[in-house]
């Protein structure tokens, strides 16, 4: 049974002082029992908002509160060396106790920090490494879409990320896939939930022939891309989508709320949570 997760991406929002606050108010308004939920906020974040889950989500508290699960905290990236001469950058190990996830790959960083799908595959060795469940993001461009070649570049994507990289090792390692057509980021616009199930099928496809076990069945596909509390249900309706990752709308309590909520109705159809 693959999870049902809704990842927050607060990209470069937020600040120490304001980011724990945020995260408490989160965590109290998105309780729905058999939803994974990860806020993903900046590194010098990472603290206050580990602190603010930690007494939001107390297992005391929501222990027999049927099936709700701690909300998670996310890195944003990681290196893709161990330590060294590298100003400005944050290493896995460094992440250990602050974070339990990771976002890899993201097309911002594709875009901005030139990140390659080489590049993106050994940062996917450091973060399992370190312990992080890492959400691994493709998606393609719109001329790429418009040219039919969509399916092709994101297989191409996987290809490359997942090269030398064992299936066991990272399912083991609770690797996700989002599925982010780089059009649809930050735009307002959206596949549709038939483009994304569509998209989940080929990568399931691509991971079969890079020979995962169960033809990649047990590894839980996001949609992600101007995703609301208004369109999340019609990803959520497909089988092969088991939640998003969501920018935007994360920085919005009544939103994420909402998100979270469609996402709990999952959760039940799919049994798991009564
Ligand atoms: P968006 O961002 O929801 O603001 O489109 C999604 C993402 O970049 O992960």
């Amino acid at each position: 049974m693959r999870d049902v997760i809704v990842a927050a991406n607060w990209k470069m929002h937020t600040t120490p002082a304001d980011a724990g606050e945020l995260a408490r108010i989160m965590a109290a308004r998105t309780r729905e029992p058999g939803v994974t939920r990860v806020i993903c906020p900046p590194f010098v974040c990472l603290t206050a908002v580990r602190d603010a889950l930690a007494a939001a989500d107390d297992p005391a508290d929501i222990e027999g509160a049927g099936g709700i699960q701690p909300a998670a905290v996310g890195a944003q990236n990681v290196h893709h060396e161990l330590a060294g001469a590298y100003t400005g950058e944050i290493a896995a190990p460094m992440l250990v106790g602050l974070a339990t996830w990771v976002i890899l790959g993201h097309s911002e960083r594709r875009r901005d920090a030139g990140e390659t799908d080489a590049l993106i595959g050994r940062k996917l060795t450091r973060a399992i490494d370190a312990g992080l469940r890492p959400i691994l993001c493709v998606g393609e461009q719109l001329d790429e879409r418009e040219a039919g070649a969509a399916i092709s570049v994101v297989d191409a994507q996987l290809r490359g990320c997942l090269a030398g990289h064992d299936p066991v090792t990272l399912v083991s390692a609770g690797m996700v896939i989002a599925y982010e057509p780089v059009w649809a980021i930050g735009t307002g616009r959206t596949a549709t939930g038939a483009d994304a199930a569509t998209m989940a099928d080929a990568i399931r496809r691509s991971l079969t022939e890079l020979g995962w076990p169960d033809a990649g069945d047990g590894v839980p596909i996001l949609y992600g891309g101007s995703v609301t509390s208004a369109n999340i249900g019609e990803f959520l309706a497909e089988p092969s989508i088991d939640g998003a990752l969501v920018g935007g709308a994360s920085l919005k309590p009544d939103e994420l709320a909402g998100i979270v909520a469609r996402a709990g109705l999952t959760a039940r159809a799919r049994g798991l949570a009564s």
